[in-house]
């Protein structure tokens, strides 16, 4: 009998004593003291342990795909050393004093598997202060981080300001400069001083019809179009400097793309399916939109664009996880019934038409 009486006693006085302790605010939510040990050891546990087993579902790639390598750096700079730092960069004071601290990714990436790093960036950590992604549904985007976070403890100081910045002191003396050059010089960090984008992941600008590129920088601002890559950029410019910018990469003139070895029959393929479709399976011609300049000015120029951004797309496309401006549901239409080796075939085609007239 008595023993029962503990026991009830436990099940519902404790949670009252513990209640009744935040309410009178007797648990210090300081972070100048630290945790007790007990609670430091179970916190880091359960952190780790939990990363483990979640990550027990992540399918990892077998290689990292290595040319988002410039954008996840780039993102970097701005999104992460802010708390975790980067070579030729320390940690600020104020971060030091985070509870837990965040660490230099430098020395703890090792620690840890490519799915185990996938789970952490994607889904951030729960009060730590570690954010989740700031796109939904763009995994690539976290594995592009995931191969840059393989990288970090390689690279020196210079090494990543030029990877992250693009060797930096992009500047242009065009007259059609936004008013904030500072702005303009942050897009050039990935997407190169020419609009030429970087490492085929980062699309080329130069040339573009402008009314879809301020349609779709719009489109990144309000979250119509998912990319955390892009998230940041956008965020908090001015709607008249949106438009100046569009305008400014509009005017630049096109830069071919650097091709991958790509066998002429896969080219063929993609003429095809570019100039007729796929009538057997209501696949669309895709020049019907995009090619010819009497086109909708919101239907984007595909032409030597890189293939690796043109065939990601499409992928989004077809998943309906791209967004993008009010027409992108035509484009889902399209890419809906398209293979991966259709997706691979009518980019390699659009990535090499640069020499055409757009
Ligand atoms: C607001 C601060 C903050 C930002 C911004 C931030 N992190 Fe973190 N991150 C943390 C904290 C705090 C931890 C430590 C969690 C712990 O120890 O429980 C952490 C942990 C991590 C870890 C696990 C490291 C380890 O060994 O414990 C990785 C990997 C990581 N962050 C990557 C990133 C990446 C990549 C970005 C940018 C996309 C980023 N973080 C942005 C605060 C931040
Ligand atoms: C951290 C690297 C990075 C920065 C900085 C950056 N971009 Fe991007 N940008 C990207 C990536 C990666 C994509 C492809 C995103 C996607 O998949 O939707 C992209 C896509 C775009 C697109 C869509 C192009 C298309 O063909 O649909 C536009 C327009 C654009 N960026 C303009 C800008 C402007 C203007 C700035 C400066 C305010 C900027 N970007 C800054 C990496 C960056
Ligand atoms: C009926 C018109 C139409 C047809 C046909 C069409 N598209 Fe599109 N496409 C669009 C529109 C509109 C967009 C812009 C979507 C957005 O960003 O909102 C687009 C965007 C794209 C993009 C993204 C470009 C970028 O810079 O991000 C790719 C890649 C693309 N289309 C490929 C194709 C291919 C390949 C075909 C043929 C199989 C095709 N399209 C057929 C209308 C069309």
């Amino acid at each position: 009998m008595i023993r029962l009486k503990y026991v009830v006693f436990g099940a519902i006085g404790l949670p009252v004593v513990l209640l009744l302790g935040a309410w009178i605010g007797f648990f210090n939510v300081g972070a100048s003291s630290g945790h007790w040990k007990v609670t430091a050891w179970f916190l880091q546990l359960a952190m780790r342990s939990a990363v483990r087993t979640y990550a027990l579902a992540v399918d990892a790639p077998k290689t990292l795909d290595r040319r988002g390598l410039p954008a996840a750096a780039g993102h970097f700079a701005r999104g992460c050393a802010i708390c975790h730092g980067a070579p030729g960069e320390l940690r600020s004071p104020a971060v030091l004093r985070m509870l837990p601290q965040p660490p230099d990714l430098a020395l703890t990436v090792g620690d840890w598997t490519d799915a185990q790093l996938f789970r952490i960036v994607r889904h951030g950590i729960r009060f730590t202060g570690m954010p989740a992604w700031p796109a939904r549904d763009r995994d690539d985007e976290v594995w592009a981080m995931v191969a840059f976070l393989r990288e970090l403890p390689k690279l020196d100081p210079n090494e990543f300001r030029a990877l992250a910045f693009n060797g930096s002191g992009a500047t242009t003396s065009s007259d059609q400069q936004p008013a904030t050059p500072d702005v303009l010089s942050d897009c050039m960090r990935c997407h190169g001083g020419d609009g030429d984008g970087r490492g085929g992941a980062v699309p080329a600008l130069a040339g573009q019809k402008e009314a879809y590129l301020l349609a779709s920088l719009q489109a990144y601002a309000k979250g119509d179009r998912t990319s955390g890559f892009m998230a940041l950029p956008v965020t908090g410019v001015d709607p008249a400097d949106l438009a100046a910018l569009a305008r400014y990469f509009a005017a630049q003139p096109p830069v071919s793309a650097d091709h991958d070895q790509v066998s002429a029959e896969v080219i063929n393929k993609g003429q095809q399916i570019a100039e007729a479709g796929i009538p057997e399976r209501n696949v669309p011609a895709c020049s019907g939109c995009h090619l010819g300049s009497d086109k909708n000015p919101v239907y984007p120029r595909l032409n030597g664009q890189h293939a690796a951004y043109l065939e990601r797309q499409l992928k989004l496309f077809r998943s309906e996880d791209r967004g993008g401006t009010p027409f992108w549901h035509i484009m889902a239409t399209a890419a809906q019934r398209l293979t991966d080796d259709d997706i691979q075939a009518v980019s390699a085609y659009f990535s090499r038409r640069a020499e055409v007239p757009r």
